[in-house]
């Protein structure tokens, strides 16, 4: 995949904080990044993420399950919103739910995730517990395309972090997120500048 245009443009789905969202944000700020934060779209109100961006004077918008009937409504919804937004790389930064066909068909190959352990390891929404439930030494984050499947994309970077003794699920997943944020960025900024090719289950950056 090579860019489109310059700066591309990125809309980000979160769940919650948005520290990761926020990491983008900033960088993009810097128009040598080569991609901008076009909007943050989130499945809940009133989360701080959307506070955030709207401080920084990006657009927002809510999808929220609630509001629809079923499930396939919502999907239909979200990948409706996004779409306004126009973007060229969809990044989801904390955003916990599973995306459906609606969405995925409309940017295949051109979604980003970020998980909170060293997939294949770990997959799901408590890799951070799971991990230390598993007694791992060492755990960490992966960037990756998003697929139908949960967590099981092609990856496109990880970095390592080392588990303590005294750890608990809230100190090693900060530690993981300060990783994270880094990596999402890297990883992002080089797909948006150089580019990235997937071969069956293996993706390059550049
Ligand atoms: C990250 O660890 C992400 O991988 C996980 O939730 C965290 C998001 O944190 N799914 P924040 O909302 O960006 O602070």
């Amino acid at each position: 995949m090579t860019n489109r245009r310059s700066p591309q443009r990125l809309v980000v789905l979160v769940s919650g904080t948005g520290s990761v969202m926020e990491a983008l944000l900033r960088s993009a700020e810097d128009e040598a990044f080569g991609a901008r934060v076009a909007a943050v779209v989130s499945d809940r109100p009133g989360v701080r993420a959307l506070e955030i961006a709207s401080d920084a004077g990006v657009a927002t918008a809510v999808v929220s399950p609630g509001e629809f009937p079923d499930r396939a409504t919502w999907d239909e919804a979200l990948a409706r919103t996004v779409a306004t937004f126009e973007p060229d790389l969809v990044v989801c930064a904390g955003f916990m739910r599973l995306l459906g066909a609606p969405v995925l068909s409309r940017w295949p190959g051109l979604i980003v995730n970020t998980h909170p352990a060293l997939l294949p390891s770990y997959p799901g929404a408590h890799a951070v517990r799971d991990a230390l439930a598993g007694g791992a030494k060492v755990t960490g984050c992966t960037v990756m395309l998003v697929d139908e499947g949960v967590d099981t994309g092609p990856i496109l970077a990880q970095s390592a972090v080392d588990v303590r003794d005294n750890d608990t699920e809230e100190s090693l997943h900060e530690r993981i997120k300060a990783v994270e944020r880094a990596l999402v960025v890297d990883t992002v900024g080089r797909m948006v500048r150089d580019g990235w090719t997937v071969e069956g289950r293996v993706a390059r950056l550049g």
